[in-house]
């Protein structure tokens, strides 16, 4: 919290209404006090997805997200706290200070933003060229592919031209000295002068999520080595954390996405109307960009080439993206080596059907295995059958492994019990594949963990604040017999501070309560406990017997945990009384009339 007050927060967060904000990336309907619609973080087809303009807040209640509208903006748009603050006060005029930083930290920062002016000024360039009688060359090339015009626009594409130091000429006249330039990658420096680094080729701009160009691909005209240059990493270019195209693909819900190859690939995909495709950045498939994906969806398609590279790149990536949550399938494009030539050469349609007949990626990596052995021979076929017990492992859940299984004695003959025996004896060792599952089944439970009721007096605090953020009318019944200290765990005890704060001056506000929180998961947790609702066919009798028997399972719990860490026996003595007390009928009672 150290980079804004809180005021500012809250003035930032007050400004901007949280159905105009989620509004204009998600279909709101009207329903009741509250609009809904469908939840832009987990795939569904019916909305459980609420937004309160009341409270000011979101849920879902079926991935468990939730939070006020800085929440959203961090959710959604994967942005950290101060760059989602920067955002929500762009959008309503409102100027922030600029954070206090230090010497370094400004020199450091001040470089990054020169770095991302430079590399949009270089992609211009490299249009402006393409569409110049100079880039002439380039544009015919990728015309020769096949790009429409409006295509080479929408990816920025452009020609390095073949003097090979047309940009660094452009770049010094704009101003930027050699010791800058150098850290962009664009350029070769040694003690005979300065050399464009890409020069002959057709360039890819490559662009961060939010839409930044942090480096470049470019493509050799013809055949020369090699085939495709990248940038170098820099201060703005980590190629393990980034997806050519994802800027797009993350725009719109969709089931699925689609990983490729190549550049091309993407770019062929998108003009095919195939907006969900993705490729990694000339490297192999990394656990972060996975981690990347997963905050979009949870189905990847594979479109690796059909050659031996492209099924070792699709077997890297698979166990990656099982261990990320996300299912893989794998999109045969055989004849074809890659979704671009399959496109030209069979249409879209064809590519569509392709990937509904898309293979489980568990199949796949069991039918590749199965071309180590000659079935035929009775040797070779135990040993594969060995193979697959043991990559049956992999999966972590029984039922889900059973049908595996199941569909695996069917497909390749063998009696299922056989195998069974098989899975049980391996799973008491620790073969290849083990560690995943394991690793798999901590993330199952973590994620039920999440949606659970927490344990403990969680529940309660939860059940308990929500009641109040409803029926403000009845704090004044309330502050009298639970006090801010009664509430014995943090985060509750410290939303508690807020809240009661707040009903002292008037009205609840639990949205800016999160404000106090920077952290998604922790702003998740705090809206939850504002988002308890309650069975609205209770009648007010039963209304109030439920809260009186949380207040009262609240107090007991306080008074119980002040006797544990007390020392003074004269104290005890009244504590025991007061938990004496809170039997006594009529003692402790909340009146829902007065509400
Ligand atoms: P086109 O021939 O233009 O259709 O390319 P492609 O995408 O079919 O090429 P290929 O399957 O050979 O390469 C796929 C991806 O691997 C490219 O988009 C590049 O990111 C990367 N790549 C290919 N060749 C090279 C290379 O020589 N060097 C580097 N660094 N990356 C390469
Ligand atoms: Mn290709």
């Amino acid at each position: 919290m150290a980079r804004y007050t809180e005021d500012q927060i809250e003035q930032v967060r007050s400004a901007n209404d949280i159905v105009e904000v989620i509004g204009a990336s998600v279909r709101l309907k009207r329903s009741g006090s509250g609009y809904v619609g469908l939840c832009p973080f987990h795939n569904e087809k019916s909305p459980s997805f609420s937004v309160s303009p009341s409270r000011q807040m979101y849920k879902c209640f079926g991935c468990g997200a939730g939070g006020n509208v800085i929440t959203f903006v961090m959710e959604y748009e994967n942005y950290s706290f101060p760059e989602a603050m920067e955002y929500l006060a762009e959008r309503v005029g409102i100027s922030l200070p600029k954070k206090e930083l230090s010497m370094q930290q400004k020199r450091e920062e001040n470089l990054r933003m020169t770095l991302v002016e430079i590399n949009a000024k270089a992609a211009r360039y490299y249009y402006a060229t393409l569409k110049s009688p100079q880039g002439r060359l380039g544009y015919e090339y990728l015309r020769g592919r096949e790009l429409t015009d409006e295509t080479i626009l929408r990816f920025g594409l452009g020609y390095a031209g073949q003097g090979g130091g047309e940009l660094y000429r452009y770049l010094k006249k704009e101003g930027y000295d050699d010791a800058v330039l150098k850290e962009t990658g664009l350029f070769k420096m040694d003690e005979r002068g300065v050399y464009d680094k890409f020069w002959n080729r057709v360039m890819f701009p490559i662009m961060d999520a939010n839409n930044r160009v942090i480096g470049f691909g470019g493509r050799v005209m013809g055949d020369a080595k090699p085939k495709y240059l990248n940038s170098p990493e820099t201060k703005i270019f980590d190629k393990s954390r980034n997806l050519f195209g994802l800027n797009y693909a993350k725009q719109g819900k969709r089931k699925s996405f689609i990983l490729c190859e190549g550049y091309m690939d993407v770019i062929a995909l998108h003009q095919a109307g195939f907006t969900g495709a993705v490729a990694s950045l000339g490297t192999a498939f990394t656990e972060q960009q996975a981690n990347l994906l997963r905050r979009y969806t949870d189905e990847v398609l594979l479109t690796y080439d059909s050659d031996g590279a492209g099924v070792k790149a699709a077997l890297r990536a698979i166990p990656i993206l099982r261990r990320n949550g996300i299912t893989g399938r794998v999109v045969h494009m055989d004849p074809y080596k890659d979704p671009d030539e399959f496109i030209k050469a069979l249409g879209k349609d064809e590519f569509a059907k392709r990937i509904e007949e898309a293979e489980n990626s568990f199949f796949f990596e069991i039918s590749v295995l199965r071309k180590n052995y000659d079935i035929r021979d009775p040797e070779q076929r135990t040993k594969f059958i060995h193979e697959m017990a043991r990559k049956l492992l992999v999966f972590g859940d029984k039922v889900q492994r059973d049908s595996y299984l199941e569909a695996l004695s069917a497909k390749y003959t063998i009696p299922q019990d056989d195998l069974r025996r098989l899975v049980i004896r391996y799973s008491g060792m620790e073969p290849e594949g083990y560690r995943e599952a394991m690793e798999e089944k901590r993330q199952e439970s973590r994620r039920q963990k999440a949606n659970k009721e927490p344990e403990g007096m969680g529940y309660t605090y939860q059940l308990f604040l929500s009641w109040l953020v409803d029926k403000p009318g009845l704090f004044a019944q309330v502050r009298k017999i639970i006090q801010v200290d009664d509430y014995c765990e943090e985060p509750y005890h410290r939303v508690a501070e807020m809240l009661y704060g707040q009903l002292e001056q008037g009205t609840p506000e639990p949205a800016k309560i999160i404000n106090c929180f920077e952290d998604v998961t922790q702003q998740n947790a705090v809206a939850k406990m504002f988002q308890t609702t309650f069975d609205a066919e209770m009648n007010l009798r039963d209304q109030e017997k439920a809260i009186n028997e949380l207040a009262l399972r609240i107090k007991e719990h306080s008074i119980e945990q002040k006797i544990r860490s007390l020392e003074d026996v004269n104290g005890l003595q009244s504590l025991i009384e007061q938990k004496k007390a809170l039997q006594t009928p009529g003692k402790l009672h909340i009146s829902l009339k007065d509400g």
